[in-house]
């Protein structure tokens, strides 16, 4: 009977002292995860000619698609609609369900207003929060892909800091982001952590059709880094040792998109990767999604805006992939998740519209950004066999893919019922 109680007393204690600890570990988490970082900022300034400018909103717009994480999706720009929205922030990133879960995350308001977004920051605090991941002091999570801007080149930084002045001041006071705790404690034991601080200048490539001017492009400008490479999903690391191999996850699916992708193999590897790619059926997939099989990409892939690169720069990142390693790894095909087979043919094309169609031509078809056309004005003068004809060919000089490979008769017919629908509303 004694031991017993002896036995129940230690447990006791034990228990008492492990929830002790907890606390202790809890309360120590929450006080220090965001710490300030107090490193030095660099006087580096931004130039203002229009060369520069022009430079930043190239980036801006078609290299690093800014503004397609920076938007404030409540704002939809309803008097012109395809007009890029301004980056005032507020687009949510529900990771609460991400690996162990890392809470709520918004992106910020980049405009230029001084109460709510960065109208009162310096060049250099703009820099280092691209580059070092520190915006004020505070570290960022890395939703934005600092891994691969940290070799951004200060000439382009600083282009993407004078862009961003000349862009009106909006107003928009973005909710605080709500990080899980097992978040917190990454940043608190280090395993978040800004990266290390550039202290020499950052020279950019010359713009010429090499590897180097193209590896420059697809790891530190454009995403496809950062896209196309596998990570482990539980920290987030990317395996830099399978670069382009394909993501690990699908685009899509933390949206409940109707329609899923992976980002493929583009290494040089020729029976699952691009090796046995012409530099024209690269250029004609990145730039009009369109594979050499004749079918087409989902827009999770955003060649829309890769439209709009020039020719050396496209030529520059097909040279450089044919110089990475080729690495033997499949991904998934894309897939429609949503059901189709109960819906109504008007159902049918509405969810068909959305996974096909939506990001060029803009949710109710008024027209997205690269496509300033609204289809309910135009499919007007047009029979229903046109309409069919016309998305099933496309038309490639105006960067209409043709969905003749891609969707059946009855698919297309399905998405005309859907257009003509919106119409008459
Ligand atoms: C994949 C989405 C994504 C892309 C692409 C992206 N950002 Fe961000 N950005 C974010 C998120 C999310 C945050 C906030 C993270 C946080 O609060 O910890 C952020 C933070 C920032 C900040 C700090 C703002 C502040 O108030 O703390 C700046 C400046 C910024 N981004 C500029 C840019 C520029 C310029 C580009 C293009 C080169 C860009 N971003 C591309 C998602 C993105
Ligand atoms: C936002 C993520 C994202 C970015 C950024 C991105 N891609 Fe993709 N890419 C995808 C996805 C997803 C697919 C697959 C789409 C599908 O299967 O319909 C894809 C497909 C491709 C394909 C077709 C591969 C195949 O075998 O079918 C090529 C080539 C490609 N991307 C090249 C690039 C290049 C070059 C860049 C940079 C200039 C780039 N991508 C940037 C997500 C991305
Ligand atoms: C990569 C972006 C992109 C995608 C994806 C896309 N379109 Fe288009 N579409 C365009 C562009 C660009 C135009 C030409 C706009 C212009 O005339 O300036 C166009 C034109 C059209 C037109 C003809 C308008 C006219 O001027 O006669 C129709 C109809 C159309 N698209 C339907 C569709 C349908 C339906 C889908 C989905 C199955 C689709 N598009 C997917 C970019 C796209």
């Amino acid at each position: 009977m004694a031991t017993r109680m002896r036995i129940l007393r230690i447990l006791g204690w034990t228990a008492g002292i492990v929830v002790c600890l907890l606390l202790i570990l809890v309360i120590y988490v929450e006080m220090n995860w965001d710490a300030p970082q107090d490193r030095p900022v660099s006087d580096l300034r931004a130039p203002a000619d229009s060369a520069t400018i022009a430079q930043g909103e190239y980036i801006y717009k078609y290299q690093s698609l800014c503004w397609g994480c920076h938007a404030d999706p409540s704002a939809e720009s309803a008097a012109d609609p395809g007009a890029f929205p301004q980056p005032s922030g507020g687009f949510l990133f529900d990771l609460r369900n991400a690996g162990p879960g890392f809470g709520l995350w918004y992106s910020r308001n980049i405009t230029s207003d001084a109460g709510t977004g960065i109208g009162e920051w310096t060049d250099g605090e703009i820099v280092q929060a691209l580059r070092e991941g520190i915006a004020k002091k505070r570290t960022l999570f890395p939703i934005m892909p600092i891994d691969w801007y940290h070799g951004m080149a200060d000439e382009d930084l600083l282009a993407l800091a004078a862009y961003l002045r000349t862009l009106p001041p909006v107003q928009n006071k973005v909710p605080d982001n709500e990080p899980s705790l097992f978040a917190k404690a990454l940043f608190t034991f280090g395993m978040l952590k800004p990266k290390e601080a550039t202290t020499e200048p950052v020279i950019r490539p010359q713009r010429e059709i090499t590897p180097e001017y193209g590896k420059y492009l697809a790891n530190n400008l454009a995403g496809c880094a950062d896209c196309h490479t596998p990570r482990n999903l539980q920290n987030g690391q990317f395996y830099y040792d399978s670069l382009f191999a394909g993501s690990s996850f699908a685009y899509g699916e933390d949206e409940g998109a109707p329609m899923i992708s992976f980002a493929g193999n583009i290494t040089p590897d020729m029976e699952t990767g691009i090796g046995t790619w012409s530099e024209e059926q690269f250029i004609t997939a990145v730039t009009a999604g369109v594979l050499p099989d004749g079918s087409v990409l989902t827009t999770h892939m955003p060649y829309a805006y890769y439209k709009f690169w020039s020719p050396e720069d496209l030529k520059a990142v097909y040279a450089y992939l044919q110089t990475v390693a080729p690495i033997r790894r499949t991904v998934p095909d894309s897939r429609l998740v949503a059901d189709l087979s109960s819906a109504q043919s008007v159902e049918r094309g509405a969810i068909l519209f959305k996974a096909r169609c939506q990001a060029c031509h803009g949710r109710n078809s008024r027209g997205a950004p690269p496509t300033n056309v609204s289809l309910a004005e135009v499919s007007a003068s047009l029979s229903d066999a046109e309409l069919m004809e016309f998305i099933s060919t496309g038309e490639m000089s105006l960067n209409m893919p043709g969905f003749a490979k891609t969707l059946s008769d009855k698919e297309v017919s399905d998405v005309v019922v859907f257009i003509r629908s919106i119409e008459t509303k």
